[in-house]
């Protein structure tokens, strides 16, 4: 039986391949998307989401709008990756559907309220929308069978020494997430940057030659670009679609079970995750954390999806 599987994010570049990944392969059941504000505001990653479906002849998968800020802070969008609209420099085509008329939350309780069995939420962006599940239907926690996370990191951050991207727009939203009791596995900045996007699957991916991949090639390779210019990584991170990734094969990664906790106060540190890797602090263990990616395992799912779509 497929992973019934909704899929939270905030398309951006990589999201749009965990979008494709997850419509893709036949043991995710997708559900629903919902999208949150994080690489953009959320008129654009509610667009992107579309856009992303709208390519790949991705049709009757409800997509919903949610949070337009995270909890106690800001937004600040990761522009300087993604583009003012987060995903410049492509040529969009115009969206085939409408969104939902449900906001993120609604939907995601609908379809945990449902289902026959239990579900699983992928969050490619900030954890807002899922704080907010939290906090309004704590009676549907227990519908969640797990929360596959990319966000977070074991060591270095991209945004500060220490905070990832996704963690560190939304700190309290994490700190909510873990001390909700629903079982979490963190796909952080450890694992993602070995998922590199070289000249090598760029041109894979091209070679594919159908609508799907000629857009996602030039995704792949604005996204290089942009890493190249602003993270001296000139083969970008595929970070998010690692999530589905784990969620059809667990063999794509190893993982460990420690105790996660996210810095809320810290002068040079708000938003880094604490990973006990060495059990110092003998609290319990409340994560599965991702740490060692198959590499090929990894671009050959990648590459099937793509060649799945139309
Ligand atoms: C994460 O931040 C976003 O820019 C990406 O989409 C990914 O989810 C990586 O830090
Ligand atoms: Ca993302």
């Amino acid at each position: 039986m497929p992973t019934p599987v909704i899929l939270d994010c905030d398309p951006g570049y990589d999201d749009v391949f965990a979008i494709w990944l997850a419509a893709a392969h036949p043991s995710v059941d997708l559900r629903a998307i919902t999208t949150v504000a994080g690489n953009g505001a959320i008129e654009h990653t509610a667009l992107n989401a579309r856009i992303a479906c709208t390519v790949a002849g991705v049709r009757g998968v409800p997509i919903a709008r949610g949070a337009a800020g995270p909890l106690a802070q800001e937004l600040a969008p990761a522009d300087w990756i993604h583009g003012a609209n987060a995903l410049g420099g492509v040529e969009l085509p115009d969206v085939a559907m409408s969104l939902d008329d449900r906001d993120a939350v609604a939907l995601i309780a609908d379809v945990l309220r449902t289902a026959d069995e239990l579900v699983t939420i992928a969050a490619t962006g900030p954890l807002t929308n899922v704080a907010h599940l939290v906090q309004r239907h704590p009676d549907l926690l227990d519908r969640i069978e797990r929360i596959v996370w990319m966000g977070g990191s074991t060591g270095r951050g991209n945004v500060s020494p220490y905070a990832e991207f996704n963690a560190s727009t939304d700190p309290e939203a994490v700190a909510i997430v873990l001390g909700s009791g629903v079982a979490l596995t963190m796909v952080g900045l450890n694992i993602t940057h070995q998922a590199l996007i070289t000249r090598e699957v760029r041109a894979r991916i091209r070679g594919i030659d159908t609508a799907t991949a000629r857009f996602g090639a030039d995704l792949l390779e604005r996204f290089c670009s942009t890493y190249d210019a602003f993270g001296d990584m000139p083969d970008g991170p595929l970070h998010d679609p690692l999530t589905i990734a784990m969620i059809v094969d667990p063999t794509v990664a190893t993982t460990v079970r420690a105790r996660v906790d996210i810095e809320l106060r810290g002068e040079h540190t708000r938003g880094a995750t604490a990973v006990d890797l060495l059990e110092l602090t003998h609290r319990p263990k409340n994560a599965t954390v991702a740490l060692e990616l198959d590499v090929d395992r990894y671009w050959a799912l990648i590459e099937s999806a793509v060649a799945a779509l139309r």
